[in-house]
């Protein structure tokens, strides 16, 4: 797995930046006066910088501005355990907090007078042609959000040719949702079973479903707590049987169904079992690399010495705290990227996601060295508020973000994105 080293002269000139400065050194103090002394309230999202006005609801997916207003039609919409589960960080949510403030921890510096008309954010990896930088991030059961879930999402992000990335956990499987968008397959996000056999099972079937590319999340290994949720939980009378059909075979329900299994169904139910493996090692990477030829990433990666394992080992890798969900006060993504991004020496091609909700973030993610950027909660608040309408207008506004960026910072194409563009928002 090869990428291209381009940007990698301008990477030394952004770190030397960056250690010499107070940007990521910045305390809570400081960010607490950044932030009106707001930040220990939530939400994270959707604004970091402005109080949410719980009054103003868009009526329609056309007239909405930026994604950040299908988030509480969605609130509305989706039954309150499932919202809860959405948008829950873990514990204090600092990690999920971080992600999204840190971006804004970092300017860009644009370039004038360069005829940007023809700005063409497209891109290629793993022999498909996407018309973006960013993916749309594995989410598991999106049907408990709407009952198209990944269908929708599938049909819209299908329409823009924009990546998706499909979780273990789908309520559709990649048969079904490589369908439903027609040009490039999905990513396919693998959460390896205990039994090898059942991994075995779903990833084949991706594979033999046209997928190229996998990534294995590798950052989910405790009990976490998600306070957030579990106080939604209160707010919901419903009993969740009735409901999650978590096994082939259950009763249906006539309410919002997040089907959870539907890239098992070819597994032997004997075989069936609720857990996902805690024991995984780089030994255990070896063992998925010898079953399938799918491109590897490696989800959730934090640590630039982790980074260094992924290339030693050939697989990519994906920057990821989870949308601050597993551990708290992981620091953010971003302020992760450039001590991996100096690692990885443009050697195997970079994701990352947390926080991302405009197109200037994801901009900045690419200049500092990210391959891919993904989106995750903000479709699903557009697929929650309105279904496939929704997601289909929040790609809508990305994509004429992530172009309107690029011109305005001077950038034909991806490859005008530099780290020397990068420096500390003071
Ligand atoms: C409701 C929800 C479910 C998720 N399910 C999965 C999953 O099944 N597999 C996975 O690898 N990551 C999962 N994630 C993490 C996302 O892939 C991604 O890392 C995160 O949402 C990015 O942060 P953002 O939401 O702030 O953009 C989930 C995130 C959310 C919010």
């Amino acid at each position: 797995m090869t990428h291209s080293t381009e940007r990698e002269k301008n990477r030394r000139q952004l770190l030397k930046y960056l250690a010499a400065s107070p940007v990521l050194g910045m305390g809570a103090k400081s960010a607490m006066a950044a932030t009106g002394g707001e930040l220990l309230q939530r939400p994270a999202d959707p604004y970091v910088w402005k109080p949410f006005d719980p009054n103003f609801l868009i009526e329609k997916p056309e007239d909405a501005l930026e994604v950040f207003e299908f988030e509480p039609i969605a609130h509305k919409n989706v039954p309150a355990a499932h919202f809860g589960f959405m948008s829950t960080g873990a514990d204090d949510e600092g990690s999920y907090r971080a992600n999204r403030q840190d971006i804004s921890k970092f300017a860009i510096r644009s370039r004038r007078l360069r005829d940007v008309r023809k700005a063409d954010p497209s891109m290629e990896i793993f022999g498909s042609k996407y018309a973006m930088p960013y993916f749309l991030c594995p989410i598991g059961s999106q049907a408990m959000h709407h009952p198209d879930g990944e269908m929708a999402v599938g049909r819209a992000s299908g329409k823009y040719n924009v990546a998706q990335s499909l979780s273990t956990y789908a309520s559709f499987s990649t048969t079904d949702v490589n369908k439903a968008r027609g040009g490039a397959p999905v990513i396919f996000q693998l959460y390896p079973q205990s039994n090898f056999e059942i991994t075995k099972s779903i990833v084949a079937r991706a594979e033999r479903d046209g997928c190229k590319a996998m990534v294995v999340t590798v950052d989910g290994t405790s009990n976490r707590k998600d306070l957030q949720f579990e106080r939604s939980k209160r707010d919901d009378r419903r009993l969740c049987a009735t409901c999650h059909d978590v096994r082939p075979g259950a009763p249906k329900s006539p309410m919002i169904t997040p089907k959870t299994r539907a890239q098992f169904t070819e597994v032997p139910a004997a075989l069936w079992e609720q857990k996902g493996d805690d024991a995984m090692t780089w030994e255990f990477m070896k063992r998925l690399r010898g079953v399938t030829k799918m491109d590897i990433f490696v989800k959730g990666i934090m640590d630039a010495e982790d980074a260094t394992m992924c290339v030693k080992n050939g697989y990519g890798v994906y920057v990821s705290n989870h949308g601050g969900r597993n551990e708290d006060t992981s620091g953010s993504t971003i302020a992760s990227l450039p001590d991996i991004v100096a690692a990885v020496k443009g050697k195997v091609p970079i994701f990352i996601d947390g926080g991302f909700r405009r197109g200037m973030d994801i901009v900045k993610a690419i200049a500092m060295g990210a391959t891919m950027v993904g989106v995750g909660r903000p479709y699903l608040w557009g697929l929650g508020a309105f279904g496939e309408a929704g997601v289909d207008k929040v790609l809508q506004i990305l994509n004429a973000e992530v172009l309107a960026a690029m011109q305005q910072v001077g950038a034909v194409s991806l490859k005008d994105l530099n780290p020397g563009m990068i420096h500390p928002a003071l």
